[in-house]
C-alpha cells in the first residue's frame, strides 16, 4: 500500500526541472518525497491502463558504455510509457558502434547528443563520467552507473521498494551485504538512507568492506553504522537484507573471494533466522549469492524491486525535463 497519493504540487516539482541527477548531493528528504510521490502517481496511472503523453515530442538518449539489462531497458520503457522517444548507443570496449571507436572523447560526444535530444542517461566504467558529461552539456544528465562510483537511480528504486513493502524507512535495520567495496548501488543507497532515521549494518568479507570514505561521511551525519562479517548474524538482525554480487568486472583475482563465497550465500538455512516480515532485496543481476530456493520466500522482493525501476525512472525523466502533467 503506497503512502503517496496524487501528483506533487507545482512548488514540489519546480526544483527538478533542468537538473542533473549524478548523485545525492542536492537530494534532500523533500526531493526524495517528491520523487517517490511522482513514481507512485505513474505506477497508479499504468495500473489503470492510462496512455500517458507527458513526454510527447521529447527524446531521451541512452549512452551505455557498460552492459545493462534493467537500467537501460527500464529507462527506455519509461520514456515510451510517457509518450516520448529514445535513441540508443549501447556498447562496450569489445563492441563499439559509436565514434568512440574512432577516438572521440565523451565531452564532444555529449555536446553533439545535446543537439538531438532533451535528456541524456549515461553509464560508463569510469568514475565521474556522468559528471564529466554534465559539465559539457546543457541538457539534464542522469548517472546510470559510473564504475564503482554511484548508481543513484538504483538507490531511488530501492527506497521506493522499501517504502512500498514496509510502509517506510524510519526505524528499520537495513543490512547491506556482499561486495560493498566495488558495488556502486550500495554506495548510493547508503548515502540516500542517511536521510532517514534507520540503522545500517554493513556485512561483507574483510577485503570487500564498505570504503572508509562512505562510512566516515555517514558517521559525520550521525547515522548509526555497524560492520560485521557474518551473514548469519546479519540475516537475524535485518528488517531489510540487501544482498549484492561480487563485482567481478572491477578487479582481478576472483579466487580471493571464492574462499569466503560459501559463507555469503543466502539459502533456506537463513530463513528460519529472519525477523518477521524481513525483506530480501538485490539490485540484480545475481550470481550465486541468493540461492534460487529463497525466491519463494514471500519477502524475497528482488523481482518486484526491478519492476519498480520503471515507475521511478518515469518519475525522474518527467521531473528533470519539467514534464509532469
Ligand atoms: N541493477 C542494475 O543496474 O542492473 P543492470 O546492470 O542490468 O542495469
Amino acid at each position: 500500500m503506497s503512502p503517496f497519493s496524487g501528483k506533487p504540487s507545482p512548488a514540489g516539482l519546480a526544483p527538478f526541472a533542468g537538473r542533473d541527477l549524478l548523485d545525492f548531493s542536492w537530494i534532500g528528504k523533500e526531493e526524495l518525497r517528491v520523487i517517490m510521490q511522482t513514481a507512485a502517481y505513474y505506477e497508479e496511472a499504468l495500473k489503470e491502463k492510462k496512455r500517458l503523453y507527458d513526454m510527447d515530442g521529447k527524446l531521451m538518449a541512452s549512452l551505455f558504455y557498460e552492459p545493462s539489462t534493467r537500467t537501460r531497458l527500464s529507462f527506455e520503457a519509461a520514456m515510451h510509457r510517457l509518450g516520448g522517444g529514445v535513441v540508443t548507443v549501447a556498447e562496450s570496449s569489445l563492441f563499439q558502434i559509436s565514434s568512440t571507436a574512432k577516438g572521440e572523447k565523451l565531452p564532444d560526444t555529449v555536446k553533439v547528443i545535446e543537439g538531438y535530444v532533451d535528456i541524456l542517461v549515461c553509464r560508463s566504467p569510469e568514475v565521474g563520467s556522468a559528471a564529466q558529461a554534465a559539465e559539457h552539456t546543457l541538457i539534464p544528465v542522469i548517472n546510470a552507473g559510473d564504475g564503482v562510483g554511484e548508481h543513484p537511480t538504483q538507490a531511488l528504486l530501492d527506497i521506493y521498494t522499501i517504502i512500498k513493502e514496509k510502509g517506510g524507512v524510519d526505524g528499520l535495520t537495513i543490512v547491506l551485504a556482499g561486495d560493498l567495496k566495488n558495488g556502486r548501488t550500495v554506495h548510493s543507497l547508503a548515502d540516500a538512507l542517511s536521510l532517514y532515521d534507520c540503522r545500517l549494518l554493513f556485512c561483507s568479507p574483510a577485503q570487500f568492506g564498505m570504503p572508509a570514505a562512505v562510512i566516515n561521511k555517514l558517521k559525520g551525519r550521525g547515522v548509526r553504522v555497524e560492520e560485521c562479517c557474518s551473514l548469519d548474524e546479519a540475516a537475524a538482525r535485518a528488517d531489510v537484507l540487501y544482498m549484492t554480487r561480487v563485482q567481478g568486472e572491477r578487479f582481478e583475482g576472483r579466487e580471493e573471494f571464492v574462499k569466503t563465497e560459501e559463507a555469503f550465500i543466502l539459502t533456506n538455512r537463513h530463513m528460519g533466522r529472519f525477523r518477521p516480515g524481513a525483506l530480501i532485496m538485490h539490485p540484480l543481476p545475481r550470481l550465486n549469492e541468493i540461492a534460487p530456493e529463497v525466491d519463494s520466500y514471500p519477502g524475497a522482493a528482488y523481482f518486484r524491486q526491478a519492476a519498480n525501476g520503471l515507475f521511478v525512472r518515469m518519475a525522474l525523466l518527467a521531473l528533470l525535463t519539467g514534464s509532469v502533467k
